[in-house]
């Protein structure tokens, strides 16, 4: 066993989000989503996200049923953070703030946001020194010189351990070659992307039952992980990975399908025959399970053995894997909020089913990987 394997091993939570005031007060000021807006059928005001919440929204002034979801203390209060982690026995969070970022801010306003929003997380991480780092916000609607300005400024604060991104990029997703500059500047600073869903799936596949009675259910188990999985392979098949070796990705969401479908990715790139005349299918190739291996490293936010068994197999072994919350999303709705939280249950669980409880292992994804990966230590 190695000296790290000797320390009392930590819990870390890589997946956690917090809407900063400032952030909330943007969103209240809005009328089209993201926004916060409270009606007469809910006691608090209401988070409104997703596309899939704008025809509940349509509707809402005339139903008894409050669209979004209720936006309570534990998206924009550290002191509830800090009472989640405590909870939860969870030692270092890496907080990241949550979607849709600042992908909505007009190109002028999005780099100062950017600015005060990163300092913002870095004094909260600041005041609870050693117990929290976080992931950072790009202005992606900005110039490209003031996006590259962020990252520099990433790279001064002490507790910045990488960048939350969505798969929108500077609009045309991440396989933009007009976004290559970024992610080289990312790779150079050694900042890690934790991608991260928003965008989902159109609407119109959820079907015309969905949004009045299906709850958030598909587009959250579904879209989400969709979402996240077309993001990396349109990436994969641009090349980014071989582009930028030194790009390091971690996967929301335990990569949403990728573990389960590389294999059927793979078989396809090999049988394609616009892939083949072009000669991208060639000896050297790097295949989608060695870029999964070497460049991505997935969350164990999947609540299930099954799944996460998929993406312990995909990643090699149990070491590219790190254990997050998604808190504050998914509370329990049956009791208090104050409590132990059902989800951060089923995702610990997960772990000690696929892993064995007391095992290294278990211990490496409950921790001592994000520790080691993301370097969560006084430099
Ligand atoms: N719903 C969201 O909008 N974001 C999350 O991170 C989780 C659930
Ligand atoms: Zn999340």
């Amino acid at each position: 066993a190695n000296e790290a394997s000797q320390q009392p091993t930590k819990v870390v939570d890589i997946h956690t989000h917090m809407y900063p005031p400032s952030y909330i007060d943007i969103l209240t000021s809005r009328s089209t989503i993201p926004l916060v807006r409270t009606f007469a059928s809910s006691p608090d005001p209401r988070l409104i996200l997703l596309q899939a919440e704008v025809p509940s929204l349509e509707g809402a002034e005339a139903s008894s049923k409050p669209p979004g979801r209720p936006l309570t203390k534990h998206y924009s209060s550290l002191t509830q953070k800090i009472h989640f982690m405590d909870t939860h026995n969870i030692d270092i969070s890496v907080i990241s703030l949550a979607n849709p970022w600042l992908d909505f801010l007009k190109p002028f306003e999005s780099g100062s946001i950017a600015e005060s929003v990163n300092t913002e997380f870095s004094s909260m991480c600041a005041s609870h020194p050693g117990r929290l780092f976080f992931f950072g916000t790009l202005p992606l609607t900005a110039p490209l010189a003031t996006i590259e300005a962020s990252v520099t400024h990433l790279k001064t604060l002490k507790y910045c351990r990488g960048v939350i991104l969505g798969t929108s990029g500077l609009g045309n997703g991440l396989d933009d070659p007009n976004l290559r500059p970024i992610f080289h500047a990312l790779a150079d600073a050694g900042l890690p992307i934790f991608l991260h869903p928003h965008y989902g799936l159109p609407n119109e596949v959820w079907g015309p039952r969905a949004s009045q009675e299906y709850g958030h259910v598909l587009p959250l188990a579904l879209g989400f992980p969709m979402e996240t999985t077309i993001a990396v392979a349109r990436m994969y098949l641009a090349g980014v990975f071989d582009a930028v070796p030194a790009l390091r990705m971690i996967l929301a969401h335990s990569g949403g399908t990728l573990p389960f479908l590389a294999g059927r990715i793979e078989s396809c790139v090999l049988h394609d025959g616009h892939l083949m005349r072009e000669a991208k299918v060639h000896a050297t190739r790097r295949t989608v399970w060695e870029v999964l291996r070497s460049q991505i490293y997935l969350d164990a936010v999947i609540y299930s053995e099954v799944g996460l068994k998929s993406a312990i197999e995909a990643s090699g072994g149990a070491d590219r894997l790190m254990f997050g919350t998604d808190h504050p999303f998914f509370p329990p709705l049956g009791t208090d909020e104050d409590g132990e939280w059902e989800s951060v249950g089923l995702n610990a669980e997960a772990v000690n089913k696929a892993l064995g409880k007391a095992s290294q292992e278990a211990a490496g994804v409950m921790g001592g990987n994000a520790i080691r990966v993301l370097k969560l230590y006084d430099e």
